[in-house]
């Protein structure tokens, strides 16, 4: 039985990438050695390294001129806190969408003012906050989470501001058409649309860096300065975490790059929140206008069909769609790896499960 994974990360990736990558571990490029045991600092490793940059710089359509790119370790979770050590001197504006925003709010904290702007609204994480209203004001930078992977939510646009504007795209990164000029420094845990967990992809805009904090002691490893200056080789980095991302971001520019997934991408989710509005079993979380494209959380409106749900999807190979431990229900994840035959396999699932139940 063919599997589809739903999960929201570490995810899904393309079939082609994993054996590549197992090519890779095993006799990497005919050098008779592995992936996993070559040194950092070879000419191999080194072109690997380089043509990793050089595709994020192309997907984004940067320039190595104007931008930095580093493959950093300790999560997405590590740059909640390098993100305010680094250039947080007085005030910042975080957009709080839950959790992994709060996350990154407690962090900044920790070195200076924190303005929040939420919904606060009855629907509260179900439905994003109005950002049309932030232009100007007097902060160090602005922070947002573009996709929000527990609710299910997701910024259709690029928040505008004239301050210095920082995202954490960890799980909607090179799934759609956006404008990443706008961003003065992005970062993303590598373990959705990248490729496998271990590798933290930041990338900074070369003047941003003027801005960097002076009266505050950074340790070496936390200080993206002292990695830039090492050209990203400050001391070893997730080998072969860049390696994977490599062939996956090959993978991604080969099947048509950000146009093609932006359409690919749309297309899949439509055709689940389409069934999720039909069906009279489910109903999806997050209101019109919140949605995402990336994960999509929904409930039963019968509760005490849960776990039947979940039984019957695994029995029809459906993996990964129980919710996050946070706020229950469902969530089904469509990363640019997940086939549209897969997202049909889903629809096709909730409709027959609604067929068991309602005549
Ligand atoms: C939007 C978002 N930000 C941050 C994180 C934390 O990432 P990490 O586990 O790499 O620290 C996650 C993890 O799923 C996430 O989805």
């Amino acid at each position: 039985m063919k599997i589809h994974n739903f999960g929201a990360g570490p995810c899904i990736l393309p079939q082609e990438v994993f054996k590549n990558a197992s090519k890779g571990v095993l006799n990497l490029g005919n050098t008779g050695l592995s992936v996993l045991e070559i040194s950092h600092r070879s000419n191999t490793f080194q072109s690997i390294f380089d043509q990793t940059k050089k595709l994020v710089l192309e997907l984004m359509e940067l320039s190595d001129v104007t931008h930095e790119v580093l493959f950093l370790q300790g999560g997405a979770s590590s740059q909640f806190a390098l993100v305010p050590m680094n250039f947080l001197k007085q005030k910042a504006l975080y957009i709080d969408t839950g959790v992994w925003s709060e996350k990154a709010i407690a962090e900044a904290r920790n070195f200076g003012q924190v303005e929040v702007l939420k919904n606060s609204s009855l629907e509260g994480y179900l439905k994003l906050p109005d950002l049309s209203i932030i232009r100007s004001g007097n902060y160090d930078y602005v922070h947002y989470t573009s996709n929000n992977t527990i609710y299910g939510t997701q910024f259709e646009d690029v928040l505008k501001t004239d301050c210095p504007l920082i995202c954490d795209m960890s799980s909607d990164i090179f799934s759609k058409q956006i404008d990443f000029n706008l961003f003065d420094l992005i970062y993303a845990g590598a373990q959705k649309n990248i490729g496998p967990a271990g590798m933290t992809l930041v990338v900074i805009r070369k003047t941003f860096l003027d801005e960097l904090v002076e009266s505050r002691i950074i340790p070496t490893m936390f200080n993206y300065q002292k990695h830039i200056e090492k050209s990203g080789l400050l001391n070893t980095p997730p080998v072969f975490s860049i390696y994977v991302a490599m062939l996956n971001l090959t993978w991604l520019k080969e099947q048509g790059g950000l146009l093609h997934f932006d359409s690919y991408n749309k297309k899949k989710s439509f055709l689940v929140y389409k069934e999720l509005e039909r069906n009279t079993l489910f109903t999806p979380k997050i209101h019109i206008g919140s949605r995402s494209n990336m994960n999509i959380t929904f409930d039963l409106v019968n509760q005490d069909l849960s776990s039947d749900f979940l039984e019957f999807s695994l029995s029809r190979g459906i993996h990964g769609i129980k919710g996050h431990r946070s706020l229950g229900g469902f969530r089904a994840s469509l990363y640019n790896a997940l086939s549209l035959d897969s997202v049909q396999c889903l629809v096709e699932n909730l409709n027959v499960f609604e067929r068991k139940y309602v005549d």
